[in-house]
């Protein structure tokens, strides 16, 4: 059984305030969130204070990038170890805006995801193609691509501890978001790589998120595809009405 990840992505928006007025919000109109898990990522100025409203609450930590070394000479760097130090349980490695704005690559990403985990954070991995890259009929191609090389060196024992959110560049913020179909059948090609690089149980357990214009009204018909095991929002997230109509989704 997978239990549904949804997760706000709040990107570089939030001062202090603005991010204890959103979790106070969260967390006093959340409800019965059984059969799911939510998380926040807020930036990392506003982690701790985040951090400190969360305590007791079913709601999880993340952060949006993480350093692959635990300490050293790295100006403005943050490590996982600080990650933890804050009380992050996950942190999102290769978005797409790392990916293309940060010139962040795959070996980078997987330097990345690789620190997370032995550090003891669950690492999500972002994936997904641009428009001229789906217009040329490459997609897939990406994306199993960028799976193969974020999990290289990424033991069977590790796998599990992994999300992998499949988020197309060209949804990403724009309201044109994936279809319900193409959407299960990136994810389910995500979920046959996985069996081939590992095993058909280890990919059956692993949860495949969604991400790219998620909303309150599309939520629901994204989330009744078999292979569609949660949404990574981003703009959506900023707002508790609309974050907290996502979780429920139905
Ligand atoms: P939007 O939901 O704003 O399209 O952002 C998606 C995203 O990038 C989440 O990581």
């Amino acid at each position: 059984m997978r239990i549904p990840l949804i997760a706000g992505n709040w990107k570089m928006y939030k001062t202090i305030a603005e991010a204890v007025d959103l979790v106070e919000s969260l967390i006093s109109d959340l409800g019965d969130i059984s059969g799911r898990e939510v998380l926040v990522c807020p930036p990392f100025t506003a982690l701790h204070a985040v951090s400190s409203l969360l305590q007791e609450t079913p709601i999880g930590l993340g952060a949006q990038d993480v350093f692959y070394e635990a300490q050293g000479a790295y100006t403005g760097a943050i490590s996982p170890l600080m990650l933890r130090d804050l009380g992050c349980a996950y942190v999102l490695v290769g978005h797409s805006e790392r990916r293309q704005i940060f010139g962040e690559d795959d070996a980078l990403v997987n330097r990345k995801l690789r620190a997370a985990l032995a550090h003891g954070l669950r690492p999500i991995l972002c994936v997904g193609e641009t428009k001229p890259q789906r217009d040329a009929g490459a997609a897939e191609q990406i994306v199993t691509g960028q799976i193969r090389a974020g999990l290289a060196e990424v033991g069977a024992a590790d796998l599990s501890e992994v999300v992998i959110a499949y988020e197309p560049v060209w949804a990403i913020g724009t309201g044109d978001t994936a279809t319900p179909e193409d959407a299960q059948s990136m994810h389910a090609t995500i979920r046959r790589t996985l069996a081939k690089i590992y095993s058909q149980a280890a990919a059956d357990g692993i949860r495949i998120q969604y991400g790219g214009s998620v909303k309150p009204d599309n939520v629901d018909e994204l989330m009744a595809q078999p292979d569609i095991d949660g949404a990574l929002v981003g703009g959506a997230s900023l707002k508790a009405e609309s974050f907290l109509r996502i979780v429920k989704f139905r």
